[in-house]
């Protein structure tokens, strides 16, 4: 930011992946930054410089920017030192499988308590169409009515967050009052994007829409994959061939053991129940959840045609978090497997670079210092996240570790014909028949 450019005080309600990477990012623009959460665990260890979550960069660049940054508890404080306040707390799902609003209900409840006064109250947390009115009037309600509302939904990729802050697609800036909205637009005056502005409801469905097409990309290609393994063909080929079409586009188009994480499956069950409780039954993403339901639970089926029963083998896990690059266990399908796999009595080792609490994720489960440690003695390997180390791993080697070297490519990240040229029974997700020794088409 140029020294011509105004800086905002800006405050962050939630220091969790979203709040921590868009307050981290805004104090690298030029802004103080103040980041509140609620559990005095993160916010000592946001003081003494170590982020709470993993995320590529982030430690590095709240380092850099440590002079812009205060982490505090107080809600007040951080009001006090702040203009515009982005909400970014967490709207797990609930039983329903609706958003779960509480968090960011209490939020309005303690603004009440503390006293905001002028305030631009800005959502980014992920939240159902209608949340801005409902969010408008519990202010107006409580005596908040100078504070302004803004939605400005967020679209992150964890693993590569902070590139999306300073790259993203787009900024989507919901308003009712375009002074409000036309302020945290200017926020985004450094950022090279397209800034689009609509209203609050309109800037809602956008999000959901989104996350919803995305998951039905990835639960369209899966069934594909399904049906190329009864017709020996390859998926992956189907993908590039499918992806140089435009109106296509090649990105979400990998097979693999479905979709999980914290967003994409609490989103689409959130978009869905919120059309049933206007009246809407939303086929086509009831189908796109339960395709991604039973897609965690093939590679058991493809494990025990390679293995026989799979009571008292050993399997190896390599990979656990969601995807690379974060350590985020949410909805992981790691969790779907490493259960069903215990529930076949079987023994699972698992590795993973950055997840390391088994205990608190996946009790039961043994875990290795190393890939090959994991590998060593094992009846079959299951890759379940891409990792460049589970890449890396020199299979020719590994080969020799494990009873029996099965390999089941849950994310079809390996060479199939290197993996059978190295001696093992490998087999990918919708790659036509197994490959290599013993294989069982
Ligand atoms: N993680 C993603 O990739 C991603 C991407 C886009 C949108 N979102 C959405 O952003 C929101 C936040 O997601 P997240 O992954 O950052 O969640 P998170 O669980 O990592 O972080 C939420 C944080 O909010 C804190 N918190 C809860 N109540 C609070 C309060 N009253 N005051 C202050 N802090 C409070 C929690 O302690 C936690 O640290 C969700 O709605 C999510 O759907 C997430």
């Amino acid at each position: 930011m140029s020294s011509q450019e105004a800086t905002t005080p800006i405050g962050v309600i939630g220091g969790g992946y979203v709040g921590l990477v868009t307050g981290v990012c805004f104090a690298a623009l030029g802004h103080d930054v103040t980041i509140r959460d609620i559990d005095p665990a993160k916010v000592d260890m946001l003081n003494a410089g170590r982020p709470p979550i993993y995320e590529h960069g982030l430690r590095e660049l709240m380092a850099e920017h440590t002079g812009r940054l205060t982490y505090t508890l107080s809600l007040g404080d951080m009001l006090r030192a702040s203009e515009i306040v982005f909400i970014a707390v967490d709207t797990p799902p609930t039983h329903s499988g609706d958003a779960d609003l509480s968090r960011v209900m209490r939020v309005v409840d303690e603004l009440a308590e503390v006293g905001a006064d002028g305030h631009i109250l800005v959502m980014k947390s992920t939240v159902p169409v209608g949340t801005g009115a409902k969010v408008r009037a519990a202010l107006d309600e409580r005596g908040l009515e100078s504070v302004g509302y803004v939605s400005n939904p967020e679209f992150l990729k964890e693993g590569v967050a902070i590139e999306d802050f300073r790259h993203p697609d787009r900024v989507v800036i919901g308003s009712s009052v375009d002074e409000h909205g036309d302020r945290v637009a200017a926020l985004y005056d450094p950022v090279d994007t397209t800034v689009l502005r609509t209203t609050v409801p309109t800037a809602e469905m956008i999000k959901y829409a989104s996350n919803a097409f995305l998951a039905t990309k990835i639960s369209f290609i899966n069934e594909i994959a399904n049906v190329c393994e009864e017709v020996d063909a390859d998926v992956t080929m189907v993908a590039e061939g499918m992806g140089f079409d435009r109106r296509i586009g090649r990105q979400f188009l990998n097979a693999g053991i479905g979709f999980g994480g914290s967003c994409f499956p609490k989103d689409v069950s959130a978009l869905k129940q919120l059309a049933g409780n206007s009246g809407y039954h939303f086929q086509l993403l009831t189908s796109v959840i339960e395709v991604n339901e039973l897609q965690k639970r093939r590679v058991i089926g493809k494990l025990k045609r390679h293995l026989g029963g799979l009571a008292g083998k050993r399997i190896a896990l390599l990979g656990l978090a969601f995807k690379p690059g974060t350590d985020d266990m949410r909805e992981a399908a790691s969790l779907v497997l490493a259960g069903r796999l215990m529930a076949e009595a079987s023994d699972v080792v698992a590795w993973d670079p950055v997840v390391r609490d088994l205990e608190g994720h996946l009790r039961g489960v043994e875990a290795a210092e190393t890939p090959e440690d994991a590998l060593r003695g094992a009846d079959a390997a299951v890759i379940v996240t891409e990792w460049p180390e589970v890449l890396g791993i020199d299979w020719g080697a590994a080969r020799g570790l494990m009873r029996t070297p099965v390999v089941i490519d849950g994310r079809n990240a390996l060479d199939a014909a290197e993996m059978a040229g190295a001696g093992f029974t490998y087999e990918g997700i919708g790659r036509g028949a197994p490959l290599g020794v013993g294989a069982v088409a």
